[in-house]
């Protein structure tokens, strides 16, 4: 824990790179492991594009499910721990895997006087795998924040876009690219930071997987902060071996 505070103190850039880990102890499933979401669920049927134009209607029905369960949880304190060290300091930028909204309202729970508003943006994750909480078009690509649960009854009731196409939930989907802007940022970000900070992720999906290697090949140190094993176990420079609730916070605290 100490080399661990001494190395994030006196790097200048810093990238904490999340995944569903950070989020569990917020009620959140996590997807491998015991109780993992994809030992109960086939992602082939939930979770690819073939599976939305197969039947559009179960998928919104499993995310809208997903949704209520965001919805009914509160950040953890990781993630207001996290919000709170953002707001302190410059130089960090934070990475998550996770489609919660969870960090941003970290933030705001830890705003700190500033504005809920303001201190959400100043901690705004790069999202490597899309947002549950908004839509994207399927014909024509648009994106908008998704207001209010959906009816998924009939093709006729799932939300459709001002174009008339029908919309799907704005989530990477197995066999589908990144977002461009977001993997070239955080990869940029990760290589010019003196520290990569993991919390709560198994680093088993490619390409998000890739961001901490590119803080290492730079020559920067890696943070694994996770209470199970994860493929990044070799290559850290210090391992905690803890919920992210308990030792996040202790990691970031003042003083
Ligand atoms: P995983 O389910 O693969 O891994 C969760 C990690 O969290 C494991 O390493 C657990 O040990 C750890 N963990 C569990 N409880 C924890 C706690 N209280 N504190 C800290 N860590 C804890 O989830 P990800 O690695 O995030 O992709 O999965 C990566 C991607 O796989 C997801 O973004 C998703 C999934 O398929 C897409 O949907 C595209």
């Amino acid at each position: 824990m100490t080399r661990a505070r001494q190395l994030l103190a006196q790097a200048a850039r810093v990238v904490v790179f999340t995944g569903a880990g950070v989020s569990a102890e917020s009620g959140m499933p996590t997807f491998r492991g015991a109780g993992g979401l994809w030992k109960s669920f086939r992602a082939e049927d939930l979770a690819t594009p073939g599976a939305f134009a197969r039947d559009p209607r179960l998928v919104w029905e499993w995310y809208g499910w997903r949704r209520g369960i965001v919805a009914s949880c509160r950040p953890n304190l990781a993630h207001v721990a996290l919000g709170r060290w953002m707001l302190r300091r410059e130089g960090v930028t934070l990475v998550t895997q996770n489609v919660d909204d969870l960090h941003e309202r970290g933030a705001d729970e830890a705003a700190l006087g500033l504005a809920r508003e303001a201190a959400a943006a100043r901690v705004a994750p790069i999202r490597l795998h899309g947002s549950i909480c908004h839509t994207r078009c399927a014909r024509c690509a648009v994106r908008a924040p998704l207001a209010g649960p959906v009816d998924a009854t009939s093709l006729a009731t799932l939300p459709h876009c001002a174009c008339g196409g029908l919309l799907r939930p704005d989530v990477v989907w197995f066999g589908e690219s990144l977002p461009e802007g977001a993997l070239q940022a955080a990869f940029a970000a990760a290589a010019a930071a003196e520290v990569c900070l993991v919390v709560g992720t198994t680093g088993a999906v490619y390409p998000a997987a890739a961001v901490v290697h590119e803080t290492r090949g730079a020559g920067g140190k890696v943070i694994v902060v996770d209470p199970g094993e994860t493929a990044y176990d070799d290559v850290a420079d210090v391992r905690l071996w803890g919920a992210a609730g308990e030792v996040v916070p202790a990691l970031v605290a003042e003083g």
